[in-house]
């Protein structure tokens, strides 16, 4: 019978993967609590509804990539392709939002059904920023400097860059919208396929095309710069003062768009040319419209989402990740004779709770070759236990493949007391 394989696009993370995810995660919260921001755990899936009226009707997400099914109860539920609706969902159901200003993360599989490559999955991992309540560019910049010491915590820094634009209000980018349009219309049998239907469904997205003709095409067209309303203008003046008070840098990219409809002002993305055709990291922007949207008070928002995935394929592809962290333990253990075992299986306890966090793995299992199998584990601290002729422990201990033999049982702990200290 053929066996059954997992879902195309939706992969295992397996045990040789999960230190590094591990990694990554500890360093994202450490950056975040460092901010003062707070978990929350939304379910996966959502009424199809929210994704529709927040997302947009017209964007790819909900035309073409939703996992959407009918429960028995024939409701139509769909898991979540990204996190802001569901934050704000679950925010401004619990009365979180009124009048409130709050900082919350979150992390978590996505769906989307696009066609899985390198660094695009059809179930993704993002972990996501959301901020509300506060209308100012100071949380504009103050979630990109979060994003930043994060890059620069692992040590990627010089290999992504900030693209930054301002959509401006919703009745600029109409304006904009309806220039663009007339411009692009007369021009609309040299447009790609793609952009000639967003010209009818959602022209924006046209700024965003790749097709090289449509690009070219696009140098002459009204740009959205020149139809900014005066408030964005001063909002991304107040936001890139600020970046440049910090030492941020980014470059404007006035075609910067983003692929969903809640945006309205600034809009960002850290992208890499490390990793081919996939090569945006972390997204989002602000969305003061949003809350309102989805039947809440008007409340200003601002958050971002990065891809896990793609973070952790940049970090393998420069060779990023700290030796130690593939390491899942850090001394090993094992008897140099038969008959040892249950005082190794003791032993090891005692190790634990002598040295906090200390992480001890036993050799089980047969003893050929011992001190071989036990140094080709990796880990950085080895020791064979053995008994004196008068049935006192004692023991060998290697540190980075260096052995230092003959301890008594009382040295044994002070050498790795030593060693774990250091
Ligand atoms: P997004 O641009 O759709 O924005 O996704 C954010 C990030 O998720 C992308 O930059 C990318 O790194 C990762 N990503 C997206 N799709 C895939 C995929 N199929 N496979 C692997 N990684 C993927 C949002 O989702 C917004 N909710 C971000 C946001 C939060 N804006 C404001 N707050």
């Amino acid at each position: 019978m053929a066996k059954i394989k997992a879902i195309r696009g939706m992969n295992d993370i397996l045990p040789d993967q999960t230190p590094v995810w591990q990694y990554l995660e500890r360093t994202v919260k450490n950056v975040l609590s460092a901010y003062g921001y707070s978990e929350v755990r939304m379910p996966v899936v959502e009424q199809t509804s929210l994704f529709k009226r927040s997302i947009g009707e017209v964007t790819d997400i909900v035309e073409k990539e939703m996992y959407t099914f009918d429960d028995r109860n024939g409701e139509s539920l769909t898991l979540r392709p990204e996190g802001t609706a569901s934050c704000v969902r679950a925010a401004e159901e619990h009365g979180l939002l009124f009048n409130q200003m709050q900082r919350f993360w979150y992390q978590g599989p996505m769906f989307r059904y696009e066609r899985p490559q390198k660094g695009r999955y059809r179930q993704f991992h993002q972990v996501g920023v959301e901020t509300f309540g506060m209308p100012n560019a100071d949380i504009d910049a103050e979630v990109i400097m979060l994003s930043a010491r994060l890059w620069k915590q692992l040590g990627l820094l010089d290999s992504v860059t900030l693209q930054l634009n301002t959509l401006g209000s919703n009745e600029a980018r109409a304006d904009y919208k309806q220039a663009l349009v007339e411009y692009l219309s007369a021009r609309k049998d040299q447009l790609d396929e793609d952009s000639q239907r967003r010209l009818e469904t959602n022209p924006l997205r046209i700024l965003d095309s790749k097709d090289q003709n449509t690009q070219a095409l696009l140098d002459d067209a009204p740009v959205l710069t020149d139809y900014l309303d005066e408030e964005s203008r001063q909002h991304f003046s107040e936001l890139t003062q600020m970046l440049d008070d910090a030492g941020v840098q980014y470059e404007i990219n006035p075609r910067l768009v983003r692929g969903l409809d809640y945006y309205c002002k600034t809009v960002f993305e850290w992208v890499t040319d490390k990793l081919g055709a996939q090569g945006t990291v972390c997204a989002g922007g602000r969305y003061d419209g949003l809350v309102k949207q989805l039947g809440g008070r008007p409340t200003p928002a601002v958050g971002f989402a990065m891809g896990v995935e793609r973070l952790i394929l940049l970090l393998e592809t420069l060779d990023l990740i700290p030796q130690a962290v593939k390491q899942p333990f850090d001394l090993y253990l094992a008897a140099e004779h038969k008959g040892l075992q249950s005082k190794v299986v003791l032993y090891a306890d005692r190790l634990r709770d002598r040295f906090e966090g200390l992480r001890v793995q036993i050799h089980c299992g047969g003893q050929k070759n011992i001190r071989q199998k036990a140094q080709q584990t990796g880990a950085p601290i080895v020791l064979l236990l053995k008994e004196t002729d008068n049935q006192e422990l004692c023991g060998t201990v290697w540190y980075n493949g260096e052995p230092i033999f003959d301890l008594e049982e009382g040295q044994v702990q002070d050498k790795i007391a030593s060693i774990w200290q250091a």
